[in-house]
């Protein structure tokens, strides 16, 4: 029986249809735009991504569906389950002053404890006391909380629920108990009924898209680490058991697997900042490619701050700011594309130290997302985060990792376990070449340097 997945991305629905095997049957995609209101603004019509849905499973065979999608997005509905806004993204910068007013109330150390997680502007809570402060006329009428993949659930099936890993970034679940948590909620006067009920991943057939593409491509337990190049970046680790930072500079979240949880590092700007340069340079990525290959590691001198859109790990300012450091007259655009390479693998080894300080001991890295395509940024990462990065058979990531999920909730596959091993290979290995210590080095001194200069 075919097995279906829809990620309800930031761009585009995805969607695609495997075998039992995990073979490949169809894929499909239907995008959307994004609307920018306002500086830092990020907004979508959930509309759009019902449409989309709808358009994409028109394209693929038959068979139950998972689904992933954007974490943190905030769609509200009023009794009528009848849209009030735009959602407000993941990416949107909206909600300083709202996280320090839920890490005052709640008392940073309490709010870690309960939910393993800080007050970060691209949450869910903050987006709702945003509403109150600044619409309070659309707040008053709120009925329904539902993250942007749930949108597209409550039209498919007419049922409001979620999952406890896309719950898990909210800032309102309790990740350690999987279940809503009573005390943030009444600190933050949000009505516990206006959210869903959050089931295990399995159970509901779906998870927030980090967790489906972790699953996607093998990380249901601790071993490999899910490493994702996508617009945003981001260091994956199951644990074995819940486990949080108490700094707060990782996200601590239930893993889609029952009984699992997952700590991971996001960057904001991975091939984001790819997408940014490529654009700037108006020139084509192969070229591009070849002649950031002449360059020696380090770029001469060159380094690249990966924070054009703010930055969540390890320095949680939605006002740090992207820099190019160390040009000389030498610099031509193929240095400026290998040091933004880089600079990016330097975020993600940032988060993966923080992992490794947290207990995780990685054998290798899976990666997945756009930028895998990249030859030589598979091999500059590689070597900076000093890991053997494995890439899979499937390319599909987070939908792959929903159509797994609907095979489990259908009971093709007993559990999630096994589905990963009936699905999931492996197709070749990069293995580290340059030794990027000291660069590593040099990028870490560049934030704390660059940062007094956004000082008011
Ligand atoms: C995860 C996160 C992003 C979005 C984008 O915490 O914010 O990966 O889910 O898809």
């Amino acid at each position: 029986m075919p097995l279906v997945g829809l990620d309800v991305g930031t761009s585009a629905v995805k969607g695609v249809a495997i075998d039992e095997e995990g073979r490949l049957l169809a894929t499909a995609s239907a995008g959307y735009p994004l609307s920018r209101p306002q500086p830092g603004w990020s907004e979508q019509e959930p509309e759009d991504w019902w449409f989309a849905a709808r358009d994409v499973l028109g394209q693929l065979p038959e068979g139950p569906v998972g689904l992933s999608g954007q974490m943190h997005g905030l769609v509200v509905l009023d009794a009528e389950h009848r849209l009030l806004r735009p959602a407000i993204l993941w990416n949107d910068q909206r909600t300083a002053a709202e996280c320090a007013e839920i890490e005052e109330r709640i008392g940073l150390h309490r709010l870690l404890e309960l939910t393993g997680n800080r007050a970060l502007p691209g949450f869910t809570a903050p987006k709702l006391l945003w509403m109150r402060r600044h619409e309070p006329e659309l707040y008053g009428r709120i009925r329904h909380v539902l993250l942007p993949k749930d949108y597209v659930r409550l039209r498919l099936t007419d049922e409001l629920a979620t999952d406890v890993a896309d719950a898990s970034g909210t800032l309102l679940f309790d990740v350690r108990r999987r279940a809503w948590s009573e005390e943030v909620c009444a600190a933050l006067e949000i009505p516990l009924e206006w959210l869903p009920s959050a089931r295990e991943s399995t159970e509901v057939a779906g998870a927030g898209d980090q967790a489906a593409a972790a699953l996607g491509v093998g990380v249901s337990r601790p071993g490999p680490v899910s490493v994702v190049l996508g617009t945003s970046g981001v260091v994956f680790a199951a644990l074995p058991g819940y486990e949080h930072d108490p700094q707060g500079r990782l996200h601590a979240f239930c893993h889609a697997v029952p009984d699992t949880w997952h700590a991971m590092g996001v960057m904001l700007s991975a091939a984001g900042s790819a997408a940014w340069l490529r654009e700037v340079l108006a020139a084509d990525v192969a070229v591009l490619e070849q002649e950031a290959e002449r360059l020696p590691p380090e770029s001469e001198g060159l380094l690249f701050a990966p924070y054009l859109a703010g930055e969540r790990t390890p320095h949680p300012d939605p006002d740090a700011r992207g820099a190019f450091v160390g040009l000389s007259a030498r610099h031509d655009r193929g240095a400026l594309w290998r040091a933004m390479l880089e600079g990016v693998a330097y975020g993600l080894r940032d988060s993966l130290e923080l992992l490794r300080e947290l207990g995780a001991r990685p054998e290798s890295g899976r990666i997945s997302g756009g930028g895998a395509r990249s030859e030589l940024w598979l091999r500059i990462l590689a070597s900076v985060l000093e890991l053997s990065l494995e890439t899979t058979e499937s390319e599909e990531g987070s939908a792959f990792g929903a159509a797994l999920l609907a095979g489990v909730r259908a009971g093709v596959f007993s559990d999630a376990d096994e589905a990963v091993s009936r699905c999931v290979r492996t197709r070749r290995r990069i293995e580290p070449e340059w030794d990027y210590g000291r660069g590593y080095r040099r990028f870490r001194r560049l934030y704390p340097t660059l940062r007094p200069l956004e000082e008011p």
